[in-house]
C-alpha cells in the first residue's frame, strides 16, 4: 500500500469520530470496502466521509472532510463498487503495459490492480507538471486524491457542464497538457469532456485508471484517438477548427515546451 503521508497517532476525537461513522457506514458498503476505509481514517487522509459527489459507471465518489495528515479541507474518494462486471473489458488496458505484466485477474483483484493504477498513473501526472488531483493514499478499491472544487467542496464542472467565454485558450492548455504527460511517458486513453474538471477556468485531469504507458502497444492509437476527441468536442459546441495531424505533431514534439497556463498548482 502506498502512502505519501507520515504516520502519525490519530487524535482521540477523531478516533471517536471514526467508530461513529464506521457504524453509519456499515450496511452501506461491503465488508471489505469498510475494512479498507477504515485505514483513510487511521492515516490522517480523512476525518469524516459526507456524502456521493458523482457516481461513476464503476465507481462512486464521495466528499470528505481532510483528515490530520493533510492540509487540504476536502478530500475526494473514489471508491471502486467491487460487484461491477463491465470491469472485465478493461483487462485490455492492463495487459499490455508492461507495468503489470500478463494477468488473468478475478474481478476483486482486477479492480485493485486498476485503483493502483489510477493511484500510479496520478503520481506521474504531478510529476509531469500538469493539472489533475494529487493522490493522496489507495487501499485496495478506494482511492483518495485532492478534491477539484471549491472552498466550500463543491466540486468543480466538468468540461461538459462548463459554458467557456473564451474556450481557445483552454484547448490549447488541454493538448498541451496530453503533451506534457506524453513526454512523461503517459498516455491518459480516456480523455472526454467527462474527464476533464474546468475549474478558475484551468482544465484539470482526472480518471486516470486507463492511462497506458507509452510501451503499451495500443499508445499511440490511444493518443490519437484523445486528441480526437478534444478536436470533435471543441469543433462541436465552439466551432473552433483544428487540424488533427498538426495538433499530434504539436502535442508529440512540442509537449516540453509552452507554459500549460498561468503555471501549475500541484
Ligand atoms: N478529484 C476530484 N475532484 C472533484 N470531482 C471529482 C474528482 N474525481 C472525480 N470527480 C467527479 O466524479 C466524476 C466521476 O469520476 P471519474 O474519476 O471520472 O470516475 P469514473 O471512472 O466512474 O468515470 C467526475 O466526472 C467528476 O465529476
Ligand atoms: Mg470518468
Amino acid at each position: 500500500m502506498a502512502r505519501r503521508v507520515s504516520r502519525r497517532k490519530m487524535p482521540r476525537r477523531e478516533d471517536f469520530q471514526m467508530k461513529e461513522q464506521l457504524k453509519i457506514e456499515e450496511g452501506v458498503f461491503e465488508n471489505r470496502t469498510m475494512m479498507r476505509l477504515r485505514s483513510f481514517f487511521t492515516h490522517g487522509i480523512i476525518s469524516s466521509l459526507e456524502f456521493i459527489i458523482a457516481k461513476g459507471k464503476e465507481a462512486d465518489i464521495y466528499l470528505a472532510d481532510g483528515g490530520a495528515s493533510v492540509s487540504d479541507a476536502f478530500v475526494a474518494v473514489k471508491i471502486f463498487r467491487l460487484e461491477t462486471s463491465s470491469f472485465a473489458k478493461r483487462a485490455d488496458y492492463i495487459n499490455g503495459d508492461p507495468r503489470f505484466g500478463r494477468m488473468r485477474p478475478g474481478i476483486s483483484e482486477l479492480v485493485n490492480v486498476w485503483c493502483r493504477k489510477e493511484y500510479g498513473n496520478l503520481k506521474i501526472a504531478g510529476a509531469a507538471g500538469i493539472h489533475a488531483p494529487r493522490p493522496y493514499l489507495f487501499n485496495g478499491n478506494v482511492i483518495a486524491m485532492e478534491l477539484i472544487g471549491d472552498d466550500e467542496g463543491r466540486p468543480a464542472p466538468t468540461l461538459k457542464d462548463s459554458v467557456l467565454e473564451d474556450p481557445e485558450p483552454i484547448m490549447d492548455s488541454i493538448l498541451l497538457q496530453i503533451g506534457r504527460l506524453y513526454v512523461k511517458g503517459l498516455v491518459h486513453s480516456d480523455v472526454s469532456e467527462y474527464n476533464i474538471l474546468i475549474k478558475e477556468k484551468i482544465p484539470y485531469f482526472i480518471d486516470f485508471g486507463q492511462a497506458v504507458v507509452l510501451e503499451h502497444p495500443m499508445s499511440k492509437k490511444f493518443l490519437e484517438r484523445d486528441i480526437a476527441n478534444m478536436l470533435s468536442y471543441f469543433r462541436k459546441q465552439y466551432g473552433i477548427e483544428r487540424d488533427l495531424g498538426k495538433a499530434l505533431m504539436q502535442v508529440t514534439q512540442g509537449g516540453a515546451t509552452g507554459v500549460v497556463d498561468g503555471g501549475n498548482t500541484n
